[in-house]
């Protein structure tokens, strides 16, 4: 203890005590602070959601589809490669394919093409419908790529689909999204755009088909200037009406694991990132690494060297690759796939 100037009259003492008192009540809260805050991080994140509702034994899942749209080769192997997943991890709802009307089922046909749609319908149950790949003068096969996918508007058999891009790979079944609140269209944001433009992302998309939208769809293709596409169409007409379903864990990219910043992603800065438990809790993973090129055209090996997620180090400690590790799995996975499912190489 420090001694008080022997002077010291009791007169001084009081303002002394004082300022001892404030300073005391000022530790004590400081203290109270971190220890409430600190189990906060990482204890406690807000992610650890709820089990997803699951409907009950009156839930008619005939009723729901997940549906795929094909206009080429090889997003038709990547359709059947969706749907083999969904088939082997038990997802409820139907499972439709949107096909062009060209392709032949008869069983004589030896085509690719003809096979796959024959296998995906014969192996993973998944129902057929034939429709026409639409065109524009130019023949631009984005445009076309972005018209079939908005034929799912138009799936009036069904009182709720879920289209999903197929140049990615499911996670976990997302069935509960069949039972979200009656809405047109639930869709993610595209949470690496800029947050102030609120842009919705079309690469998972919850609609209700019906005459009415399909009609309001139509007229706003017919309008569409070149560089409108159905992520400009969807956010043109469902941009204050839409119900956003959360990106996380219904909308990963696999850029995520090249970049440096995860704020967006994660929702909030507290977190730390971490690649196995974002993984852990994803549901559907969208490949997109520009320039990497998509994951069934192979990469050259300069590119993958000079693109991959880089390795994290800290000082004394082992390096860490996780990032780069997982990343490079996505790619091996949907290779080994392609090969096991439509017997093609990457
Ligand atoms: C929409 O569906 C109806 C049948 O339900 C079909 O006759 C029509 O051709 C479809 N439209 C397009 C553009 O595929």
């Amino acid at each position: 203890m420090w001694q008080l100037p022997p002077m010291a009259s009791p007169k001084l003492l009081r303002p002394l005590a004082v300022i001892l008192a404030t300073l005391l009540v000022i530790t004590t809260l400081w203290r109270l602070r971190i220890s409430v805050l600190e189990p906060l991080v990482p204890d406690d994140l807000p992610h650890d959601h709820a089990e997803a509702p699951s409907g009950n034994e009156e839930t008619d899942w005939s009723r729901f589809a997940y549906v795929q749209y094909v206009t080429d080769d090889n997003y038709l192997c990547n359709s059947v490669m969706l749907f083999e997943r969904l088939h082997s991890m038990h997802s409820k709802a139907d499972r439709l394919l949107m096909y062009p009307d060209g392709i032949s089922t008869a069983e004589d046909d030896t085509s690719l093409e003809s096979k796959l749609v024959r296998k995906a319908r014969d192996e993973y149950n998944v129902k057929l419908q034939p429709i026409q790949v639409q065109s524009r003068p130019s023949g631009d096969a984005t445009w076309a790529e972005s018209y079939t996918k908005l034929l799912a508007f138009n799936q009036t058999q069904y009182d709720r689909v879920l289209g999903l891009d197929s140049d990615s790979t499911i996670l976990q079944p997302m069935d509960e999204l069949f039972l979200l609140p009656s809405c047109p269209v639930a869709m993610p944001r595209a949470y690496w755009l800029d947050p102030n433009g609120r842009t919705m992302s079309s690469q998972l998309f919850v609609v209700e088909p019906s005459d009415f939208e399909f009609g309001r769809i139509m007229e706003s293709i017919s309008h569409a200037g070149g560089s409108e596409y159905d992520m400009e169409i969807f956010n043109e007409l469902y941009k204050d009406s839409a119900l956003i379903i959360p990106h996380r864990p219904y909308n990963l990219l696999t850029g995520e694991f090249r970049s440096e910043s995860h704020t967006a992603y994660l929702g909030n800065s507290l977190e730390q990132w971490d690649p196995d438990r974002a993984l852990s809790e994803a549901k559907y993973l969208h490949f997109s690494d520009w320039p990497v090129p998509k994951p069934w055209i192979k990469a050259r090996p300069d590119v993958i060297q000079d693109k991959q997620p880089a390795c994290q180090t800290v000082p004394e400690q082992p390096e860490n690759c996780r990032n780069r590790d997982l990343w490079l799995g996505f790619y091996e996975d949907f290779a080994r796939r392609r090969k096991a499912v439509c017997d093609i190489d990457v």
